[in-house]
């Protein structure tokens, strides 16, 4: 992954932006990765959940549920939009 995820300020941070993060690939003026849109709810939060795990200094882990909120959220949003509307 480029670039590393450790020290990530997106890895510990908002659950809600890494999950758009994720769901999206990214936002804001440049394309940025690909989208992972196509993890269903539970394998989501299983990878974020993970990594926030192992590079995230054991930041709380991202449920279900949460990915479900999310995907709601941005669904129908453009590629590269912002998903949380900022
Ligand atoms: C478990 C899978 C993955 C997770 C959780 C993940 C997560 C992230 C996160 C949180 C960022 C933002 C990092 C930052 O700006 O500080 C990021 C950036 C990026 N990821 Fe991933 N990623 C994953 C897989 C991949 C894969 C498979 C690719 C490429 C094939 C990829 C390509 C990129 C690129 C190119 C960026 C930089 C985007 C930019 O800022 O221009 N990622 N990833």
């Amino acid at each position: 992954m480029t670039p590393t995820l450790i020290a990530s300020p997106w890895i510990a941070g908002s659950e809600d932006a890494l999950i758009g993060y994720m769901l999206t690939g990214g936002f804001g003026s440049q394309i940025l990765m690909g989208r992972f849109d196509f993890l269903n709810d539970a394998e989501m939060a299983a990878v974020l959940s993970y990594i926030r795990q192992e590079y995230g200094g054991g930041a709380s882990p991202i449920t279900v549920e949460r990915v479900a909120s999310v995907r709601e959220q941005v669904l129908g949003n453009e590629p590269g939009a912002d998903p949380l509307g900022h």
